[in-house]
């Protein structure tokens, strides 16, 4: 049983499974149409959206301007795990992302577990970025004096706890207190999310070529109003001298960069890890590129790079426009820097939130097209039924698969609200990282090649460990007793205590998770030392490890949850049928 758990599937196979041509259109497959420069149009239409444009609001409130910092962390974590996604997508050119890579790597029930965790980050993602467009989308409205009822735009879930935690916002007031009922219940939900949903699962179906032009020309048109926001919010920054907003008061009134400490910062991690996800979506567009080989590792690598310099520049400007306590509860940060009591500047306001809409529709397009295409990959190898790897047969698209994402999408708009949404997306995708680089390590390294990527080899044997060593010493010299409160079981939540050391501001949550992820580097140190790990991977995997360590256990409880779902099916539908199972017997 445990072996069969482990059963792996060799590269060879994986690539003959997917009957991949050297010709132009597959033979029952998915068209070749996508280039390196639409890979990386596909990865930065991925990763720009909600994130930028709404969750970063919230994290800059709790990390103050040190979350340029986290945004930094972030950006070399996923650095490192776009390098593995890389390699693996060189030498494994098929759809189906990490869950392929971990099929070759750490055996079937892993990479059911990583598909299941996939499904997470597109689907549960999708459902973050339709109620951030729908929320800039009615205030868009709201401008053009169009009004929608309130009970139309906010979750039933987001109005109930508003509403018990004795909320004064009017408009969650007006939603409860106006919404009418029907057979018992309230009907409060998000018609324009639900709408946006539709629209791009019908897009999605109809075929990747019409989805490609409709995404590049968004991804033009968000380039530049970022681009707008960072020269106009930046130059105001220094014509009005408001650099005292880089390092304001803390509760003490010492001025600092990180008002509410380390722990603050690593407190924003889901939302500003969240707006980084979307460059390993890239990865499950294999088979409808030229040349997977070459230019999924460009399509990544690049828009993820092109992001990260925006990110950092982004959250500079807007700490450095408005002082970071004044972002609490703030969906729109974008705009909110332009409202007349900051940077009183009405045409990008609207010019802002215009652009919103647009960068998260084609963030939407990106994971609407992700998904079913993973789940076509998995009932390829029998761990689903046979419908979903069912192509259309005039559009050329998952056809079967895409409508069953557009509802698992569509239904959980109308019992979830943002908060869940976003935190359960950032842990399931850190989750599925970690799989990835731990998978690069585990697989046997191969012959550079002369047409793919090839991830760079350094040795870790004396580097990991001497990193470690130093990185341990520094912490001990710099913040005398940090290990001693770690080790000694002090879980009391200081979050409260303003003149604690920056370290204590950790829910308890986050010290357990603090605490094994050192117990974690050192195993990673002796191993690096006994197998000669590669440093990139390893590098990658100790990134994510750190960033899980941000996690509430609120998010954890959550992700046992779904991971307990996802073993239950497993083991009544997909050990049974595998296509490795039904090999094995034969
Ligand atoms: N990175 C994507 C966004 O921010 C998920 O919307």
């Amino acid at each position: 049983m445990l072996k069969s758990l482990f059963r792996t599937k060799s590269i060879s196979t994986l690539v003959k499974d997917a009957d991949l041509p050297a010709d132009d259109i597959h033979q029952h497959g998915l068209k070749r149409v996508l280039t390196a420069r639409d890979l990386t149009f596909f990865g930065i239409a991925a990763i720009i959206g909600a994130g930028s444009f709404s969750s970063l609001g919230a994290a800059v409130n709790a990390g103050g301007p040190g979350v340029v910092l986290l945004f930094v962390i972030c950006g070399i974590a996923c650095g490192f795990t776009a390098l593995c996604y890389a390699e693996f997508a060189s030498r494994i050119p098929v759809s189906g992302s990490a869950y392929t890579y971990a099929y070759a790597s750490f055996g079937e029930f892993l990479a059911w577990i990583i598909g299941w965790a996939l499904i997470m980050e597109y689907s549960i993602g999708n459902i973050y970025v339709a109620f951030s467009w729908s929320d800039y989308f009615t205030s868009l409205l709201h401008k053009m004096n169009v009004h929608v009822p309130d009970y139309l735009t906010c979750s039933y879930h987001e109005a109930l706890i508003a509403i018990k935690a004795g909320t004064t916002d009017k408009e969650m007031l007006s939603a409860w207190n106006n919404a009418p009922i029907v057979g018992g219940f309230k009907m409060i939900f998000d018609l324009p999310a639900l709408i946006i949903n539709l629209c791009i699962s019908y897009l999605v179906f109809r075929g990747v070529k019409e989805s490609r032009n409709f995404s590049n020309v968004m991804v033009i048109l968000k380039l530049a109003v970022v681009a707008l926001v960072i020269i106009v919010g930046g130059g105001m920054i220094f014509s009005n001298h408001l650099f005292s907003n880089w390092t304001p008061a803390n509760d003490s009134g010492v001025h600092t960069f990180m008002p509410n400490g380390f722990g603050g910062v690593m407190s924003a991690v889901s939302g500003v890890f969240f707006a980084y996800i979307g460059f390993d979506a890239v990865s499950v567009l294999a088979e409808e590129s030229k040349n997977p080989q070459r230019d999924l590792p460009k399509g990544m690598i690049w828009s993820l790079i092109i992001c990260t310099i925006i990110y950092i520049l982004l959250s500079l400007v807007l700490t450095g426009a408005v002082v970071y306590s004044k972002f609490a509860g703030v969906g729109d940060p974008l705009a909110f820097i332009f409202e007349k009591e900051n940077l009183n500047l009405p045409w990008m306001q609207i010019l802002v939130a215009f652009c919103a809409v647009i960068a998260m529709t084609s963030v939407l397009l990106v994971f609407s097209m992700g998904q079913p295409r993973i789940w076509m990959s998995m009932s390829r190898d029998g761990l689903l039924p046979p419908a979903f790897q069912k192509i259309h047969p005039k559009f050329k698209t998952p056809s079967f698969a895409t409508i069953v994402s557009g509802c698992v999408v569509g239904i959980p708009i109308l019992f979830t609200d943002k908060t869940f949404v976003l935190d359960f997306t950032s842990i399931g995708t850190l989750f599925a990282f970690v799989l990835v680089c731990g998978g690069l390590l585990i697989i046997p390294r191969r012959e550079k090649t002369h047409t793919g990527f090839n991830m760079p080899f350094v040795n870790s044997k004396f580097i990991f460990p001497l990193i470690l060593i130093a990185t341990l010493a520094f912490i001990q010299i710099q913040y005398g007793s940090y290990f001693k409160e770690l080790l000694n079981g002090d879980l009391t939540d200081h979050s409260a205590d303003a003149n604690a050391p920056s370290y204590f501001f950790m829910t308890p949550a986050m010290k357990i998770g603090t605490i094994v992820f050192w117990l974690l580097c050192i195993l990673l140190a002796v191993l690096s030392w006994i197998r000669t790990f590669s440093l990139i991977p390893l590098l990658g995997l100790v990134s994510c490890l750190y960033l899980l360590t941000g996690m509430s256990g609120t998010n954890w409880k959550w992700f046992g949850i779904w991971f307990a779902i996802g073993m239950v099916l497993y083991f009544l539908y997909g050990y049974k049928n595998s296509k490795l199972a039904k090999e094995a017997k034969a």
